[in-house]
């Protein structure tokens, strides 16, 4: 059973081609560490889901905004920050009839820049208040950003990504959730290239 409408992914798609990217990777991590988190096989494919719309309310986004090649000032970042209650908007809005797998990803979805310390978006939640599964997408979600490059920015190394997430353990994420992307990305095939890889990648798409 599926508990989102792929069409939904499709129009992100057209809206913004990274961004729907970024929710491919972002849900073929969170899928691998909710394997990790023993989160039963039948609910993986609900959290792949998830993590394939969460963003799904940057639709909602003004395109001067989503696709600036800049950094956002303090009033655009204001509007970026609505994306998430705008996804819980359109899923809500599925004519699915998923119960309460379906209402975990949309709750999911609009807590997914909730920060562990409660510094996060939309409602401040802290530690547990968080879904679970918002705390996964949260951290998949934190390392592939980084990883990936932007107009306005490089991307940074998997070893970076992994520095700078390991200091905001506690603060943005969950510490039983970073332990185990942190032992999960030892192996992990989902980990970024090397940055050599990544120039060479550029050179070959420039
Ligand atoms: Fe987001």
């Amino acid at each position: 059973m599926r508990y989102v409408d792929h069409a939904l992914y499709v129009a992100l798609d057209e809206k913004d081609g990274y961004t729907a990217s970024h929710c491919v990777r972002v849900a073929d991590l969170a899928e691998a560490l909710g394997r990790t988190l023993n989160i039963p096989e039948e609910d993986l494919r609900s959290l792949h889901d998830t993590g394939l719309v969460h963003d799904v309310g940057k639709i909602g986004i003004p395109d001067g905004v989503l696709l600036k090649h800049s950094h956002l000032d303090a009033h655009e970042w204001e509007i970026m920050k609505t994306h998430s209650a705008r996804g819980e908007r359109i899923l809500m809005a599925q004519s699915i009839a998923g119960g309460a797998v379906l209402d975990a990803v949309i709750k999911a979805v609009r807590h997914h820049h909730e920060h562990f310390d409660g510094s996060g978006y939309p409602d401040g939640l802290a530690g547990e208040e968080i879904p679970f599964w918002s705390r996964i997408l949260l951290v998949a979600d934190s390392y592939d950003a980084m990883t990936t490059p932007r107009a306005y920015r490089r991307a940074i190394s998997h070893d970076e990504a992994m520095e700078i997430m390991g200091r905001e353990v506690g603060t943005r994420s969950d510490p039983l959730i970073f332990g185990a992307f942190d032992r999960m990305m030892q192996t992990s095939p989902l980990r970024a290239l090397p940055m050599s890889l990544l120039e060479s990648n550029r050179l070959m798409h420039d």
